[in-house]
């Protein structure tokens, strides 16, 4: 509540200090109602996984009403719940309450009647519903789509203007550009679709999805990150018996590890691009850095990347949860920063020599850590706070870092949002990037050790660096736009008058947040023309 006293505080004089104190305590309530919700990743996936696995995804072009689905569904078992969405027509997310009720669907689906093609015979919970009576006079009506993009640019600026201050604009933003519980079900669901394609190599993997589709920093319509898990099998992590007879499998050797999944992820691309209902555009990258399968699943509207056994992604996903779990304002300012650089081009969806949300996210961060006193600790912090269970060493990366909430003390700083994002904007307008590096682990820049115009170091495998990618022209870009935004901020905050503002009009007040933050999220150059970013 002391973060609670300042932002009245810095609201008194601005506008009606009621109507300020009201949305302060709002705040308030949000923030116990996030620091208590609070749930690991492992527990969050794992309830996710389970939930995926007793549902079906559902194509529904008949235009039956949600009535006669609901019945018919039920008929097969009891429906825990279920949602629609538009993606090419209209589709169901239908989770049983047990994998019974899926199995029961399945027996009575059939093969469909095709005349001139033939079909790859490949059984899936991927399925058409059809009607043989008479099509319903009048198609469903009153049904609610659930959104799995986000709103177009014009239409946030629009919602976002009405909001009173630039702090709830922010705030608006987050809520409306997060992924929702219903997407997030329906990513999960697809990667237990796609598990069942690998199962049939491989019948006791798992496809877990990793980066922002779980990292709490996701926005509607980001990519679908997955790996393989083929752990179970590998054997790691699996214990020798001390003594005595023990059989172990006989299986092919192959020359080294990246060897291996450059097969396996070959094997499946394969599998998906020839079986995988759904699957369209598969791309084998085999020869990247970390091998991937790239294709579109078409149902449900995701770009996907399919990597294998990539446990350090895993982690960085892990630890990207945890810092958004400490403090709400981490995803607030992160959601922000990423929409500010997708409007003014310094991001993309095309790969290139762009900076990339995961490095802008890595930014936030380091800034966050550096804020006096810290809003978040450092890597090195977290590792030191680690109990023997949380001991992690991936291909001799050491990926320590404590799982126990609790035991993280956080440091008492009650900065507002508007001016976190200022300071986060005069920041990097003044970093040494020439001989500096961004390092989330030691949460002080470090001398570079390479030249790279930008250089975040990988918080686990410290001699990668995050931004290998950048060029000096495109860290220009963000540097300039970064001046230019904390001067647009200053002027807003030298425009609204503080203290005593008694006798202010409303104008006044509105005349601040609204026009920054519309200057802001109106990208000009390459952003002019989108209307998603
Ligand atoms: N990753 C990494 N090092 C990189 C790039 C990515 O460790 N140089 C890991 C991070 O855990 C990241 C994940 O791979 O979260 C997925 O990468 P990417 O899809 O590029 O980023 P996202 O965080 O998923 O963000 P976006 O919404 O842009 O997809
Ligand atoms: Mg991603």
């Amino acid at each position: 509540s002391r973060r609670t006293d300042t932002v009245i505080h810095r609201r008194v004089g601005t506008n009606t200090t009621a109507a300020r104190t009201e949305s302060a305590r709002r705040d308030e309530n949000v923030l116990t109602e996030e620091t208590n919700g609070r749930k690991c990743l492992h527990t969050l996936l794992v309830e996710r996984q389970e939930q995926a696995e007793r549902s079906v995804l559902i194509s529904c072009q008949s235009g039956t009403s949600e009535k006669k689905l609901f019945k018919f569904l039920s008929k097969h078992g009891d429906v825990e719940k279920y949602f629609f969405y538009e993606s090419y027509g209209m589709n169901a997310v239908v989770e049983f309450a047990s994998r019974d009720g899926v199995a029961s669907l399945l027996e009575t689906a059939t093969i469909p009647a095709v005349n001139h093609e033939s079909l790859v015979p490949f059984k899936s919970r991927l399925l058409s519903l059809r009607n043989l009576s008479s099509v319903d006079a009048n198609p469903p009506s009153g049904l609610q789509f659930q959104p799995q993009s986000t709103v177009p640019t014009n239409e946030l600026i629009q919602r976002l203007s009405q909001e009173e201050s630039i702090d709830q604009q922010i705030i608006s933003l987050t809520e409306q550009y997060q992924i929702t519980d219903e997407n997030s079900r329906l990513r999960f669901l697809v990667c237990s679709l796609l598990k069942d394609v690998a199962a049939a190599y491989f019948p006791e993997c798992t496809i877990k999805p990793f980066g922002s589709s779980v990292n709490g920093f996701g926005k509607l319509g980001c990519d679908l990150d997955m790996f393989l898990d083929l752990d179970s099998i590998s054997g790691w992590n699996v214990k020798m018996p001390k003594s005595g007879l023990f059989t172990e499998y006989q299986m092919k050797r192959a020359s080294s590890e990246r060897a291996v999944t450059q097969s396996v992820l070959s094997v499946i691309g394969e599998c998906l691009d020839h079986f995988g209902p759904g699957c369209v555009g598969v791309q084998k990258i085999l020869n990247a850095r970390c091998p991937l399968l790239r294709f579109v699943h078409q149902p449900s509207g995701f770009q996907c990347d399919l990597t294998a056994n990539n446990r350090v992604a895993m982690k960085s996903t892990e630890l990207l949860y945890l810092y958004g779990e400490l403090d709400p304002r981490v995803r607030r300012l992160v959601f922000t920063v990423r929409c500010w650089a997708r409007a003014h081009g310094i991001t993309s969806s095309i790969p290139g020599a762009w900076i990339s949300n995961f490095s802008l996210t890595v930014m936030v961060l380091f800034f966050l850590q550096k804020r006096n006193p810290p809003i978040i600790p450092t890597l090195d912090q977290l590792r030191d706070l680690a109990g023997p269970a949380d001991k992690s060493v991936i291909e001799g990366n050491d990926c320590t870092f404590v799982s126990d909430f609790t035991k993280i003390q956080l440091r008492r700083n009650t900065e507002a949002l508007e001016h976190l994002l200022y300071e986060f904007f005069e920041f990097y307008a003044t970093f040494p990037f020439s001989r500096m590096s961004v390092d989330i682990r030691k949460g002080k820049e470090q001398n570079k050790p390479e030249v790279a115009p930008l250089h975040i170091q990988n918080p686990f495998e410290t001699a990668l660096n995050v931004s290998k990618n950048v060029n000096a022209t495109q860290l220009e870009r963000f540097v300039a736009l970064c001046q230019e935004s904390s001067w647009l901020l200053q002027q807003n905050e030298t425009n609204t008058p503080k203290g005593g503002g008694a006798g202010l009009g409303d104008d006044a007040a509105e005349v601040g947040p609204h026009s920054c933050f519309s200057t802001h999220f109106n990208g000009r150059s390459k952003g002019s023309d989108r209307t998603d970013f």
